[in-house]
């Protein structure tokens, strides 16, 4: 998705009253912006000594048909709430902003002049979706992370260990995410940090010699790796002496001894592939590639050397601890007896790597809240050494997805799980015969359909519930499910096939939209408007939900106009034409949605 770097090709109409800049808003990508601006003129000239900034932030959406409320109280001035509201409805002077102001005990509710709101906000989006310099659509963007830079680590498997529904949530938020920053402005490197470093390595390498084969690995890496581990572990809860030897190979591996590190040096390859492919499914593609094995020995040395001088280190029949008890976090190992590194000197290490080679203004980590104490301690220990960017990084946390199975069992690899979709969508699509014959591609649209399903869902809640995993419902077409977003998209999209003889649509100067008066236009227009709102608020708490939310309601409103407020049949061809071009705007704002959402939106099924 498109990065904000240059102009808008949009800017308001200096036709319209002059407004004052307020500092952080941008009207030329966001409309609404302005019309705020106005109110809070209006507000802050009838009520000294308001400045507009102080009541633009006080300017909010309003409830129940009401486009924007402002709460008087909020304002701490002396005298009678009544008094204030009244002073500025006598001030009020209806214009092109602003059409209309209600008092209503402690609030004042505005309408805004609905020719001006149907002119602008769908000549910029159709400007920031068509006529963009990067060619890309980007309506919704912002510039307020322009020149800042973000890592964000995110999905980061366990090579040889399942891929679990955990990870497909880290993925799917961390996409997510990563599409969110951009379209913020900010500079993106979305990172994987595989977990293919530890003793279970070790475990593996023997179990390499015993139940290994380079056809396997070559066929299913994932899979294959997969298979040994459970074996041997198997084995080693029988026999001590594996884990021993275990033990010893990983010593091995942790000193750089080539031999016994190629074998590993191979798996790690041939995983990456497979799990690149899987990604692409998913529309989610990585930055980087890196992985517990590339955390520097150097920076893991560092930090405990500081430790120990800091006097934050406890001896542990040869083993280290971090004593985090007086933050109520416990005490964790960091290195252990043998001398091998462990999981959290490794993050710690790592930060300290990344820091150094990327010089992050931000990095997020998307983990499960399972590892809230784990993440805590790490976050906890960068900031005793005093690094001055500790504060830049931050957990994004989820909670657990329940009741995750295939019908064939449970499923430990993702692309069980892309398949398990895709099948059981399929299924679904064929219970109707006539559309699904009409299918061009049945087995890729069921797919697409099906990661959708599972991506919705995923979203749809706040971050930090659990939810249960449901095939049914999830892949239903009926209900706020992610098969109805696609089919909501794809039916705005047909309104161009449908209806060839208004094609080509005039240039949006000339499309006549005093024309769209319907209560339901409107509505649909003002959820247009309100799209920049949702993608800054969604940067400020980190959830998806509420731009799922946003897609849901813009769907419900273009259902609601799309029988009465038609197209085909419209006598009148200047108003058909004004209807199509607004019902091509909300494909393109619902599209932006779902793109954001990593979701593909799909213009035929
Ligand atoms: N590989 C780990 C796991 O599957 C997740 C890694 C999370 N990221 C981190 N920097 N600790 O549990």
């Amino acid at each position: 998705p498109a990065h904000a770097t240059t102009p808008s090709p949009f800017s308001i109409p200096s036709e319209l009253p002059p407004l004052p800049h307020i500092p952080g808003t941008e009207p030329d990508r966001s409309v609404l912006d302005s019309f705020r601006t106005a109110i809070a003129k209006i507000v802050a000239e009838a009520l000294p000594p308001l400045t507009v900034e102080q009541v633009y932030t006080g300017v909010d959406y309003g409830k129940k048909g009401v486009d924007f409320t402002v709460a008087i109280p909020r304002f701490r001035l002396p005298g009678k709430v009544d008094e204030l509201a009244a002073k500025v409805l006598n001030k009020f002077q209806p214009d092109e902003w602003i059409e209309s102001v209600v008092h209503d005990k402690a609030f004042l509710h505005f309408t805004v002049r609905t020719s001006t709101l149907v002119r602008l906000v769908l000549n910029q989006v159709h400007a920031l979706t068509h006529d963009t310099p990067s060619k890309e659509p980007e309506y919704g963007t912002n510039t307020s992370g322009a020149g800042k830079r973000l890592v964000i680590e995110y999905s980061s498997p366990n090579i040889a260990k399942s891929f679990h529904v955990g990870h497909l949530r880290s993925t799917i938020i961390g996409a997510f995410l990563a599409n969110l920053y951009k379209a913020c402005g900010w500079e993106v490197i979305s990172m994987n940090y595989l977990g293919d470093w530890g003793t279970q390595f070790g475990l593996i390498a023997v179990g390499f010699e015993k139940y290994g084969s380079h056809e396997e690995l070559e066929k299913d890496a994932i899979k294959h790796l997969y298979n040994i581990y459970v074996k041997i572990n198997a084995d080693a809860e029988q026999d001590p002496e594996v884990k021993a030897e275990a033990a010893r190979w990983f010593k091995r591996m942790e000193e750089g001894d080539e031999a016994a590190l190629s074998n590993w040096r191979v798996w790690r390859a041939l995983s990456v592939r497979k799990y690149e492919e899987e990604y692409a499914r998913l529309n989610v593609k990585f930055d980087v590639y890196t992985g517990e094995s590339e955390v520097t020995k150097e920076s893991q040395d560092v930090a405990l050397k500081r430790l120990e001088e800091m006097g934050l280190i406890d001896d542990h029949e040869g083993a280290k601890l971090v004593n985090l008890e007086k933050y109520k976090l416990a005490k964790a190992v960091v290195r252990k007896r043998d001398g091998t590194s462990i999981y959290l000197t490794r993050d710690i290490g790592g930060a300290m790597d990344r820091y150094q080679k990327y010089n992050f203004d931000k990095m997020i980590y998307v983990v499960s809240s399972q590892q809230d104490l784990h993440m805590a301690q790490f976050l906890k220990v960068l900031q005793l050494l005093e690094l001055p960017w500790a504060n830049r990084l931050e957990h994004v946390n989820y909670g657990l997805v329940l009741g995750m199975s295939t019908r064939k069992g449970t499923a430990v690899f993702l692309d069980q799980i892309i398949k398990e979709a895709a099948s059981v969508m399929h299924d679904q699509m064929r219970k109707n015969e006539d559309k699904y014959n009409a299918v061009e591609n049945p087995e890729e649209t069921a797919q697409e359909i099906g990661i959708t399903g599972i991506k919705i869902q995923d979203m749809a809640a706040k971050r930090i519930n659990n939810y249960t995993f449901n095939w049914e419902r999830m892949l239903s077409f009926e209900g706020d499910t992610g098969p109805y977003l696609q089919y909501a998209h794809v039916r705005v999209c047909s309104i161009t096939r449908k209806n060839p003889e208004l094609l080509p649509l005039p240039a949006p100067s000339e499309i006549k939209t005093e024309l769209l008066t319907e209560p339901s236009t409107r509505d649909i227009v003002f959820l247009l408007g309100s799209y920049p709102d949702v993608v800054k608020t969604a940067l400020r708490t980190h959830e998806p939900s509420g731009v799922v939310t946003f897609a849901f309601r813009l769907s419900h409103a273009i259902s609601s106009a799309w029988e009465s407020v038609i197209v085909k049949g419209e006598q009148d061809v200047e108003k058909a034409r004004a209807r199509m071009w607004m019902y091509l705007c909300a494909r393109d704002v619902l599209g932006a949605a779902m793109r954001l959402l990593s979701v593909k939106p799909l213009e035929r099924m």
